[in-house]
Formats: C-alpha cells, sequence, structure tokens
C-alpha cells in the first residue's frame, strides 16, 4: 500500500496532533523513524486511523466508512461487497477495531447479514487501555424492527445489539426486541439522528463508526453530524441506479471537507476527510 498523502508524518495536520497518543496509545513521531507510520502493518494502518483525541468533555466523533465505485455507485448487484478489496476489507476491519460502536441503517443489517462485531487479539491491549470493550457494540437504526431476533447480531454480540428506533413503531415488536436488545427510542415518527448519536453517546461512547448505508449516513450528513468520511474509491466504473454513498434530500447546508490521508493500493483509493478544524 502506498501513502500518497501525507508524503511524511510531520504532515500530518496541524502540529499540535504531533506526539499526540494515537489510538493505538502510542504517540505519533514527528521524526518519521517510527515503523508504525508504515501503512502495510496493522500500526501503521490503526495510526493512519486513529480518532482525534477529545475534542470536549462526552463530545463524540462520528467518522462514515464507505466504499464507491469511480461512478459513484455505493453497490453493486444491490451489495457493497463487489467494490470492495483486499486493502478495503483490512481498513474496514481496523476502523471496527478502534471504534466503541458501529452505527449502521436496518437495510445494510439485512441485506449485508450483519454479524456482530468480533474482538481481534492485535487491538486488545490497545483497547483495553483506552478504557473500551474487546469489540465495538452495532447500533442498528430502525422505525418498523423487522429484525431476526434470533440471529447471532442478537443471541450472540459481546456487547449488547443496540437498536435505535422510534415512538411510531409496531408495539409488539418493540417489547420482543426490547427483551432481547439495548432498545432505544429516539424520536417520534422516525428516528431523530441527533437523538440517536447522543444516545450513544449517553452510554459513554464517544469514537462512533457509521457503515451506513446510504440513506442512513444521508440523514447523519445533513444533520450536520459528520465528522468524517473514509472513502474506499473502488477502480469500477458500473453505470446503473446505484445509490451514492450519502442519499436523501439535499443537505441545508453544503459541508466542505479537508483531506487528511490518502492510500493508494490496487488502483483503490483510501481517502480519509474531516471537517475542517
Ligand atoms: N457502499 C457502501 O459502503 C455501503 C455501505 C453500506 C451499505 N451499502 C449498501 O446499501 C444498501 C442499503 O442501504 P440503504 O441506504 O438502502 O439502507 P440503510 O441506510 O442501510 O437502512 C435504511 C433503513 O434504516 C432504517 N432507517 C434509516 N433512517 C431511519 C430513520 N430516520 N428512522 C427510522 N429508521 C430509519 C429504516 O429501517 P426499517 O426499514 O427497518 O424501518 C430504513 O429502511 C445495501 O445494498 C448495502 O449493500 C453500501
Amino acid at each position: 500500500m502506498r501513502r500518497l498523502l501525507p508524503a511524511c508524518p510531520t504532515d500530518l495536520g496541524r502540529p499540535t496532533d504531533l506526539g499526540r497518543p494515537t489510538d493505538l496509545g502510542r504517540p505519533a513521531d514527528p521524526a518519521g523513524a517510527d515503523t508504525s507510520w508504515d501503512p502495510d502493518t496493522l500500526e501503521g494502518l490503526a495510526a493512519v486511523y486513529a480518532y482525534p483525541g477529545p475534542t470536549g468533555p462526552g463530545r463524540p466523533w462520528l467518522r462514515a466508512n464507505m466504499v464507491s465505485a469511480l461512478d459513484g455507485a455505493a453497490r453493486l448487484d444491490g451489495f457493497s461487497e463487489g467494490l470492495s478489496g483486499a486493502a478495503d476489507k483490512r481498513i474496514f476491519g481496523v476502523l471496527r477495531a478502534l471504534a466503541d460502536v458501529v452505527l449502521v441503517g436496518a437495510e445494510t443489517v439485512r441485506s449485508e447479514g450483519y454479524r456482530p462485531a468480533r474482538a481481534r487479539e492485535a487491538f486488545a491491549e490497545a483497547r483495553a487501555a483506552l478504557g473500551q470493550a474487546p469489540a465495538p457494540a452495532i447500533a442498528v437504526v430502525t422505525r418498523s424492527l423487522d429484525l431476526d431476533l434470533s440471529a447471532p447480531l442478537f443471541t450472540e454480540p459481546l456487547l449488547p445489539t443496540v437498536v435505535i428506533t422510534a415512538e411510531s413503531a409496531p408495539a409488539a415488536a418493540r417489547r420482543a426486541a426490547a427483551a432481547v436488545t439495548d432498545l432505544v427510542v429516539a424520536g417520534d415518527e422516525q428516528v431523530d439522528p441527533a437523538a440517536a448519536v447522543r444516545a450513544l453517546t449517553e452510554r459513554g461512547w464517544t469514537r462512533l463508526l457509521t457503515e451506513g448505508g446510504p440513506r442512513l449516513l444521508g440523514q447523519l450528513a445533513a444533520a450536520g453530524l459528520l465528522d468524517e468520511l473514509c472513502l474506499s474509491l473502488a477502480p469500477l466504473v458500473t453505470v446503473g441506479e446505484a445509490p451514492r454513498i450519502m442519499h436523501g434530500p439535499v443537505a441545508a447546508e453544503i459541508q466542505r471537507m479537508e483531506l487528511r490521508s490518502l492510500l493508494e493500493e490496487d488502483g483503490f483509493l483510501f481517502a480519509r476527510y474531516t471537517r475542517p478544524s
């Protein structure tokens, strides 16, 4: 994997970022001698994607991780799998390993057959040092509560799966979900994205990761909640009618983002954009 940006660690953002512990618990090395800056190592990849330090007491940082084709398609034949590749999967795994919780829309859970996040030995020490559970929780946004509650996502998670729904959800389905999940009601007709994020923060989670899908991510971004986008650009032209990675009504405010890092492998580009500091 090639690191295109920053060309060397000293270029990594504001000077105050340097020397601050990364989420793997080691300080960034301004001299660039530290091999943990090699994105071909798990450690180096984790350093590239380290969450920023605390931005305020209890203040969350919401990052999204999405893959897109060159033409903007967010899925191929109904799944994101067709757009992915080996490096994308490595980054996907690292982003999960750094997160406290993964927020995801119910359609992605249903179509991609979501399972609980797994604990990874390589990250065990760093997570424990940060007071994180061995693996992130999964939080599913749904109004219908049309979920298979007998699936491993609900029966075998390390941390109880959070289900975020609205008052308008069917009462019987709410009772069934409450019996096996950490059920949150965050909105009347629909889930209010800000209330959903607040509910996660109230559980002590500040390193938030959303894996979409496009409809959920569109709402999070339109509500001004998105701090970071980790975008994998697949070298594929697909054409067709697939949605873009954020799908929904036009945002009231167009948000400008700043490019923080750019990696390349096999023609794929892996960009990390954050809101301006
Ligand atoms: N390219 C990528 O990186 C990427 C990432 C993820 C997914 N995908 C692909 O995207 C597709 C799924 O994405 P999607 O955009 O159709 O769906 P999605 O965002 O994953 O989920 C939409 C569902 O989430 C629930 N939901 C969303 N907002 C809500 C709100 N405000 N209140 C209550 N419930 C809400 C609803 O669930 P209920 O219907 O249960 O009420 C809604 O049907 C799949 O094909 C998947 O493979 C691609």
